[in-house]
């Protein structure tokens, strides 16, 4: 028998230490026993990191919507699935029960179908935190179609990017959707996309908001009568282990979007293995994490996880602050909620209002408490740990990445100790390196460096939708034979890890990551500007916000400056998203950079952070003078 479920921390070292001395051995004891195939593997891994290569449970056959819904139905047809809880409090939540989700799953499934969508077809999903986006996901899976969700607070101009890197044939959205006491015409978002996406054939269409749109005669169909007709039975397509399960964009050091592919038989091993442990999930629990389904959080620990598990798990369309900033513990105490996953922001922000918010609503339900996105500063983790936690309830700071599918780091609640700040132990299976600037790895304790991952997990995100060479460049040129992370981590006395934050150029603002490049190309396409770069600086409560120092064209017209700040925030708005946007925005004669033309982004963060008396030696600048005039006028 393996240990699927971890109960305390001598029985995790002594996994853990099994798991590293025969990792083929351990997950082939996980995966045979804890999930349904339609045939076993030939080999449990193979891989190579020069290449780079994973392959996990080669030769397997398996649908994971057979393990997230079919296997349930024996054993726990009534049981909700989905727990949906609409953005206004005076609507009525939703119990989603495994039969009703498995008929929905495969009505879905069929209106995929009869509008052409095959194995290996992309469909990009486009949709607010509603069932049908859970139940896209799952039907795009039954058929082996691989789904490619792009969060619906994306701009066109980034959707349409999305749909065309990855060749999408047809998109899911709704009319609009419930933003606390906003709405948002998502169906003209898409419109506007699709001007730019020839290769779109169908755009299906969930009700929502009920608002006036226009639907495209031929392309465009209302989702609800399709699915009214269609069939409940829709036996699973029966894909490879290594067949891909979908695609998600994240963001990188080029104005390009990576998109990570995940595939079927890993992803599910290790999502459904660290959901058990992380969050200690028991049999009638009922499990939230706030995230959406847009971001990979939403995808491993929403959907794929907790269902793998036979959970109940709540999806929340609206925000922490509507109708009130008690509404996170409204719905904790409304549904009982055992299990609590939130982001770092989230808790900032909250912190920040009365603490009756918190006080008022009963939380004894709580027995988790989760973190992920960023790291958790120390009066966030007291806050949350003392007014939500009351003390009792165990936090787990989870490290994981888009790309690493899954948790990586992280402590188990009731079985490994917490120390604020800290994410402590890596996850079974997970072998952390420290890395120095030469190259070397950090033996011992007490060290800080560049984090890697030595070994192969099952949810590694196996290539780049259409860009091996970038995926090479990304995560395997580093470091000789490792996965390098982007992050810096340093290991204290007892071997516990915290995160000190990304070592390259993506910034992490309110837990999204955001890449400096394509806000720069953006800025950058306003007739104005010259040439700009962007840093990241300390914020209250989103962690870091962006700062922006702008070069103006000489010979541009004389404007006045706000209005240029607001012109430009606008154009990053549409061609990103408002999560983008600049909180500060400097005009400057011109930017330190080094002899090869590289922007020293170091000098910019510590003049953007306050913190430029000590700047270093810049006298190997190529124009060390412009760097006091930046100084002087500082924002
Ligand atoms: C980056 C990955 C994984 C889901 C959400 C973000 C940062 C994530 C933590 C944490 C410190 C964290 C890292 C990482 N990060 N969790 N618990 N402590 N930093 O996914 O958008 O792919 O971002 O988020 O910098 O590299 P993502």
């Amino acid at each position: 028998m393996s240990n699927y479920h971890i109960k305390h921390l001598e029985e995790y070292f002594q996994v853990y230490r099994k798991a590293i001395r025969n990792p083929e051995g351990f997950w082939e004891e996980i995966a045979e026993e804890h999930f349904l195939w339609r045939k076993k593997w030939d080999k449990v891994l193979e891989w190579d990191f020069t290449k780079p290569e994973v392959k996990w449970f080669q030769g397997a056959k398996l649908n994971i919507t057979e393990n997230c819904i079919d296997r349930h139905l024996t054993i726990r047809r009534d049981k909700t699935a989905i727990i949906f809880e609409p953005n206004d409090p005076n609507e009525k939540a939703q119990h989603i029960t495994y039969g009703e989700l498995h008929e929905k799953v495969c009505k879905m499934a069929n209106v995929l179908k009869e509008n052409g969508i095959k194995k290996g077809d992309r469909v990009c999903i486009y949709l607010p935190m509603i069932p049908e986006l859970a139940i896209s996901v799952l039907a795009c899976a039954r058929i082996g179609a691989i789904h490619s969700v792009v969060f619906a607070g994306f701009s066109s101009s980034a959707l349409a990017t999305r749909i065309n890197d990855s060749d999408c044939k047809l998109v899911l959205t709704s009319d609009g959707s419930y933003r606390g006491n906003k709405t948002i015409d998502l169906k003209g978002i898409v419109d506007t996309a699709l001007d730019y996406c020839p290769d779109v054939e169908t755009v299906l269409v969930a009700k929502r908001i009920n608002s006036d749109i226009t639907m495209k005669k031929g392309r465009d169909k209302w989702l609800a009568p399709l699915l009214k007709d269609a069939s409940n039975d829709c036996p699973a397509e029966i894909m490879d282990a290594e067949d891909m399960l979908f695609i998600l964009y994240t963001s990188g050091s080029t104005g390009k979007p990576k998109g990570m592919v995940h595939t079927c038989g890993g992803y599910m091993v290790f999502t459904a293995y660290t959901f058990k442990n992380i969050f200690q999930y028991k049999k009638d629990d009922v499990y939230w994490c706030t995230a959406d389904i847009g971001w990979i959080t939403g995808h491993s620990y929403i959907v794929y996880g907790p269902l793998a598990n036979g959970a109940t798990t709540v999806m929340f369309e609206g925000v922490p602050s509507y109708p009130d900033y008690g509404r996170f513990w409204e719905i904790v105490e409304k549904h009982k909620v055992n299990q609590f996953y939130t982001a770092p922001t989230a808790i900032r922000a909250l912190a920040k209002e009365n603490l009756e918010f918190v006080e008022k609503h009963d939380l004894s339900s709580l027995k988790v408490l989760g973190t992920v996105g960023e790291p958790i500063n120390e009066d966030a983790w007291h806050w949350y740990n003392y007014n939500v936690g009351k003390n009792r309830s165990p936090i787990v700071d989870t490290w994981w990445q888009t790309e690493t599918g899954g948790i990586m780091i992280s402590p188990m609640p009731y079985v490994t100790p917490t120390i604020p700040t800290f994410a402590t132990l890596p996850f079974i299976g997970v072998q952390p390196a420290l890395m120095d600037e030469n190259g070397n790895e950090l033996e011992g304790n007490q060290v800080e460096g560049r984090l890697c991952i030595k070994f192969p997990w099952p949810s590694i995100a196996r290539t780049i939708w259409g860009n091996h060479e970038r995926y090479r460049d990304t995560y395997f040129s580093a470091y000789k034979n490792m996965y390098f992370t982007g992050d810096g981590a340093s290991r204290d006395a007892v071997g516990y890890y915290r995160i000190t934050g990304r070592v390259d150029d993506v910034i992490i603002v309110s837990g999204h990551n955001l890449g400096t490049a394509p806000i720069e190309d953006s800025i950058n396409e306003h007739p104005a500007v010259a040439e700009s770069a962007i840093v990241g600086f300390p914020h209250d409560i989103k962690g870091n916000a962006l700062y922006g120092y702008v070069i103006l064209k000489e010979a541009g017209e004389v404007r006045e400056k706000d209005d240029l700040r607001k012109e430009i925030n606008q154009q990053i708005t549409e061609h990103i998203g408002p999560i983008a946007k600049l909180d500060k925005i400097q005009f400057v004669p011109g930017l330190p950079k080094t002899r090869s033309g590289k922007i020293m982004r170091r000098i910019l963060r510590k003049i953007a952070g306050k913190d430029a008396s000590d700047l270093g030696d810049i006298s190997t600048l190529l124009n060390p003078e412009v760097v006091e005039e930046i100084k002087k006028n500082a924002l």
